[in-house]
C-alpha cells in the first residue's frame, strides 16, 4: 500500500516547505553573509563569470557578485525566499528568478554554478537529477563551486552526502579541482562542510 502523501509544507521538494520557513523567519542555514572561500574564489578571478545560484535563498552571494560586477542569476522556486532575496538585493543588478532549477533554462551560456545548501536541501531521490542538471547547464570547462554538506546525516534537510555518493553524481562529467575543509561554517554545517571546485569535462 502507498504511504499517504505528507502535506506540501512538510515536503522539501515542494516550494511550500521553504515558503513556510522563510515566512516564519526560521532559516538556520542562512549565514547572513558571504563565506571566506567563496569570497577568495571571486577575488582570485581576473574575469567575471556568468553565474547561476540555484536555491539562492536570501541571495547574499548574488549581492556580493553584483558588487563585483559579475553577471548573476539568483534562482529560487519559493516566492517567499525570492521576496527575502529582493530585500537583500534592493536595486542591485541581479537577475532574480522565481523558478524550479530542474525546469529553468539559461538565456546565455553559464560559466559557474555556485552551490550552497541547495543539494543538501533536496531529498535524496532528486540527487541523480541534480547531477545530470548541473552537467547539462555547464559547457566544457564550466565550474561548479561551493559548499557541500559531506557527512552521514540521514535525516534532513540538510541531507548529508558521503564523498563516494558525491563522486558518483559528479565524476562522470566533472573533475574535482579543489576539496578542502571550511573554517567559517555556521553551526548547522560546522565540521561537516567542504569547499569544492569541480570542472566540467570536455
Ligand atoms: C536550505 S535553503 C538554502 C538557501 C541559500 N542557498 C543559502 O545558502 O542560504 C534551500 C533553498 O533551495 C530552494 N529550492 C529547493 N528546491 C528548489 C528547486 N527545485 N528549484 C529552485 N529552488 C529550490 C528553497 O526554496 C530554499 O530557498
Amino acid at each position: 500500500m502507498n504511504e499517504p502523501t505528507k502535506p506540501s509544507e512538510q515536503r522539501p521538494e515542494h516550494p511550500d516547505f521553504w515558503c513556510k520557513r522563510f515566512g516564519e523567519g526560521v532559516t538556520p542555514w542562512d549565514a547572513g553573509r558571504v563565506q571566506g572561500d567563496f569570497a577568495s574564489f571571486v577575488a582570485a578571478r581576473t574575469q567575471p563569470l556568468n553565474t547561476l545560484i540555484p536555491g539562492c535563498g536570501s541571495a547574499w552571494e548574488a549581492s556580493h557578485l553584483a558588487d563585483h560586477r559579475w553577471p548573476v542569476t539568483a534562482l529560487d522556486f519559493s516566492p517567499t525566499a525570492v521576496a527575502c532575496a529582493r530585500e537583500v538585493l534592493a536595486d542591485q543588478a541581479v537577475d532574480l528568478v522565481c523558478a524550479d532549477f530542474f525546469a529553468w533554462q539559461p538565456a546565455q551560456a553559464l560559466d559557474l554554478i555556485y552551490e550552497r545548501a541547495f543539494l543538501c536541501a533536496l531529498p535524496r531521490k532528486l540527487w541523480a537529477d541534480w547531477g545530470k542538471r548541473v552537467a547539462e547547464l555547464l559547457p566544457p570547462g564550466g565550474l561548479l563551486a561551493g559548499y557541500f554538506f559531506v557527512c552521514d546525516q540521514l535525516k534532513g534537510p540538510p541531507f548529508g552526502i558521503l564523498p563516494e555518493q558525491l563522486d558518483a553524481l559528479l565524476l562522470p562529467n566533472f573533475e574535482c579541482l579543489t576539496d578542502q575543509p571550511v573554517a567559517d561554517s555556521i553551526p548547522v554545517f560546522a565540521g561537516r562542510e567542504r569547499w569544492q571546485v569541480w570542472r566540467r569535462r570536455g
